[in-house]
C-alpha cells in the first residue's frame, strides 16, 4: 500500500518569502501524525499543499500514491481548514449532502447518518450551523472532512478554538478515526494533546522539519535522581537500567536511600529544545 502522504523536498515560495524550505515527510497508512510548530512555521501551507489547494514551488507531494491536487489525490484526502465557516442557515445533514455532491461521494443517506453518529451529532441532523456551539461545529467540520471515506485526513488546528471539554471530545473522536485505519495529519500547538493521540510527531520550524519520531523517542531520558540522607543528586546520562547499581553504590557508601527516580524529558522539553526556548 502506498504511503498516505509522501512529501519530498517540498518548497513553497510566497513572493520573496520561502514558507517551506525542503520538507520531506511520510505518513504510513493509518498512522496518526502530529504536526507541531510555532506560528508561521508552515503547518497550514503543508496541509493546503497536501489538500491540493496550494501548489508547491518545488518538490513533490503524493496522497495515497497520487500527485497532490490530482483527481486521485482529491478522492483520497479529507481536509478541515484552520478557520472555516459553514453557512449558518444550513442543517448538519444538509451540509454533509452538499459535501457529498462536491466530492462526488455516492455514500448517500447512510454515509451521512454514519458520519453524524461518529462525531456525536446523530441527534442533530436537522440542527442549523448557526444554532450549534463551537464544539458541535468543529465536529461537523470533521464529519465533512470524512465524506467519501478518505485515506488521509488533514486537520489544521482542529481544537485551538475549543474549551477543554470540547478538546476531549475531539480527542476521543480521533481515536474512533484511528480505528477506521484512516491516516491523520493533525496540526496543533497543544503538545499534551498530540502526545496523547499521535503515533508520531513532526516538528516544523521556519519551513523545515527539525524533529521527527514517536513522542517517546523525542522525549529522551534525562538521568536518574537519587535521594539519600546525604541529599538529592541527579546522575546525568544514567537510565532505568542503572538504578540497581546506583542504589548498591549508595548503600555501600553507608547512605540511606529514600527515593530513586529516572527522569524523562517531556515532549514539551523536546519541542522547546527543537524550536528554541524563546518561541511561543
Ligand atoms: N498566501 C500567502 N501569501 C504570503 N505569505 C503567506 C501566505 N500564506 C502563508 N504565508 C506565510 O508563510 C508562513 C507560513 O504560514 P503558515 O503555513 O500559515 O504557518 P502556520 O500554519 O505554521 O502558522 C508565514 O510566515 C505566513 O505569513
Ligand atoms: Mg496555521
Amino acid at each position: 500500500m502506498p504511503a498516505a502522504l509522501r512529501v519530498t523536498e517540498l518548497r513553497k515560495r510566497y513572493g520573496g518569502f520561502e514558507a517551506l524550505r525542503g520538507v520531506s515527510l511520510e505518513i504510513a497508512p493509518g498512522e496518526v501524525v502530529g504536526l507541531l510548530g510555532p506560528n508561521g512555521a508552515g503547518k497550514s501551507t503543508l496541509a493546503k499543499i497536501a489538500a491540493g489547494l496550494v501548489r508547491p514551488s518545488a518538490g513533490s507531494a503524493e496522497v495515497a500514491g497520487h500527485p497532490a491536487g490530482s483527481a486521485g489525490a482529491r478522492a483520497a484526502v479529507g481536509y478541515l481548514a484552520e478557520l472555516f465557516r459553514f453557512p449558518a442557515w444550513m442543517g448538519a445533514d444538509e451540509l454533509l449532502r452538499l459535501h457529498q455532491r462536491l466530492s462526488g461521494s455516492d455514500g448517500g443517506e447512510r454515509e451521512r447518518a454514519e458520519l453524524l453518529e461518529l462525531v456525536g451529532l446523530g441527534h442533530a441532523a436537522r440542527v442549523r450551523v448557526g444554532e450549534m456551539s463551537k464544539g458541535m461545529q468543529q465536529r461537523l467540520g470533521i464529519a465533512q472532512a470524512l465524506v467519501g471515506s478518505p485515506r488521509l485526513l488533514l486537520l489544521d488546528e482542529p481544537t485551538s478554538a475549543l474549551d477543554p471539554a470540547g478538546r476531549r471530545v475531539v480527542r476521543e473522536l480521533l481515536e474512533g478515526i484511528r480505528e477506521r485505519g484512516i491516516a491523520v495529519l493533525l496540526s496543533s500547538h497543544l503538545l499534551g494533546e498530540v502526545e496523547r493521540v499521535c503515533d508520531s510527531v513532526a516538528i516544523l520550524l521556519a519551513g523545515e522539519v527539525v524533529a521527527r519520531g514517536r513522542p517517546a523517542e523525542l522525549a529522551r531520558p534525562r538521568g536518574v535522581e537519587i535521594e539519600t540522607d546525604a541529599g538529592v543528586r541527579v546522575i546525568a546520562g544514567a537510565g532505568r537500567e542503572d538504578v540497581p547499581r546506583l542504589v548498591e553504590e549508595a548503600v555501600a557508601r553507608g547512605e540511606r536511600v529514600y527515593a530513586v527516580r529516572p527522569l524523562q524529558s517531556t515532549l514539551e522539553d523536546a519541542y522547546l529544545e527543537a524550536v528554541g526556548e524563546g518561541q511561543e
